[in-house]
């Protein structure tokens, strides 16, 4: 029998800086495909490989860095766990909480969720809270229950949850042979890109990657904090799960950025959205808007004569297409249904064939 994934906190127990005798609160994450993509590679003229974290148990990257702060928060007797979201950290929190059997506790921008993502924190388990304001009200919310009540936060300002991400760096150098020379991703509350940069670091200190990566983060126009260097009050873009005007880990994000040689960048919505079409119409692989921030700020690139020859691209596409279709479909302002009676030669009529 061929063994099984046994998720991030047993596959590198001996990586994650975390408590001694911290529970495990799995689902089996990580373990994600890194996808060679010839579409980007010739588009750009390097090697460009997606890191395709959809295909985590709840569709996002966030289970990662869930797993661990799930896991140490049982382990110092939390009974429930709290968070702000966009979506997608509400819908792996509320899974992970869930599987340990404590209350988890949402705080979200009201009117500004994915259905998919919403519906996923309900069947979990989650009690739903819509603020009216946006994320970076929610995030300031939830770190004053957790100082006030016996709530654990669980956002990515906790310490634990950037331990869980960092593994990512992890498999891509295992799949590679070595980190790549340039690493694309989009970057909202910034946790993702401070992760990465941790664990890049560890593997070259360990001696497994003979480099470190430049980091090149991607925002919305709308939502660029760290691209203009200053908090956006009121922070809009179709891309809801990056839609932060203040993130909280802004100086290890910049400190990722500027060690690396890399820097932020930022992309339009309507680019966003054509990088998500192309993506799963040319690639097969179907990521929610956000998630296609890189491959728009790739694409853009390009279209400027930027070149990447010789060079490995990994480039994370962060969470699934499923979670969020009204806007994937809201760019086909044409789409009619075709119909047809169930018979073969009516379906050949239908399709052209005859
Ligand atoms: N992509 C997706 C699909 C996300 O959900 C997020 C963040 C990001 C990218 C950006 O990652 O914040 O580490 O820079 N989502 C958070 C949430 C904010 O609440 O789900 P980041």
């Amino acid at each position: 029998m061929t063994r099984q994934w046994r998720g991030v906190l047993e596959e590198y127990s001996d990586r994650l800086d975390i408590p001694d005798g911290t529970p495990t609160v799995s689902l089996g994450e990580g373990g994600t495909p890194l996808v060679h993509s010839p579409w980007l590679s010739e588009t750009t003229g390097a090697e460009v490989w997606l890191k395709v974290e959809g295909d985590n148990p709840t569709g996002s990257f966030k289970d990662r860095g869930m797993t661990v702060a799930l896991s140490v928060a049982v382990g110092e007797g939390a009974e429930a766990v709290v968070c702000a979201s966009t979506g997608n950290t509400s819908a792996s929190m509320a899974a992970y909480a869930a599987r340990a059997r404590i209350k988890p506790l949402v705080l979200v921008p009201r009117g500004k969720i994915a259905a998919g993502k919403l519906a996923q924190a309900i069947l979990h388990g989650a009690q739903v809270i819509m603020v009216r304001g946006n994320f970076d009200d929610c995030l300031r919310l939830s770190r004053g229950l957790a100082e006030q009540y016996s709530v654990a936060l669980v956002n990515s300002v906790n310490p634990m949850r950037l331990q869980g991400q960092k593994t990512a760096s992890f498999e891509i150098i295992d799949v590679l042979g070595d980190a790549p020379d340039l690493h694309v991703l989009p970057t909202g509350n910034a946790g993702n890109i401070s992760a990465y940069w941790l664990g890049y670091r560890e593997a070259r200190d360990a001696g497994e990657a003979t480099r470190l990566p430049v980091m090149r983060g991607w925002q919305a126009e709308g939502a660029a904090p760290l691209v203009t260097g200053a908090p956006v009050p009121d922070p809009e873009t179709v891309a809801s799960a990056i839609r932060i005007g203040n993130p909280a880990s802004w100086q290890l994000a910049v400190r990722a950025a500027d060690d690396s040689g890399g820097k932020f960048r930022s992309v339009s919505d309507d680019q966003i959205l054509a990088a998500q079409r192309e993506l799963a119409s040319r690639e097969g692989v179907f990521v929610e808007p956000a998630s296609a921030a890189g491959v728009a700020g790739l694409l853009l690139e390009a279209s400027e004569g930027v070149r990447y020859d010789d060079q490995r691209i990994a480039v994370t596409v962060t969470g699934h297409g499923l979670k969020d279709i009204d806007t994937a479909l809201s760019t086909f302002t044409d789409l009619v249904d075709t119909v047809c009676d169930a018979d073969v030669d009516a379906a050949a009529a239908a399709a052209g064939l005859a």
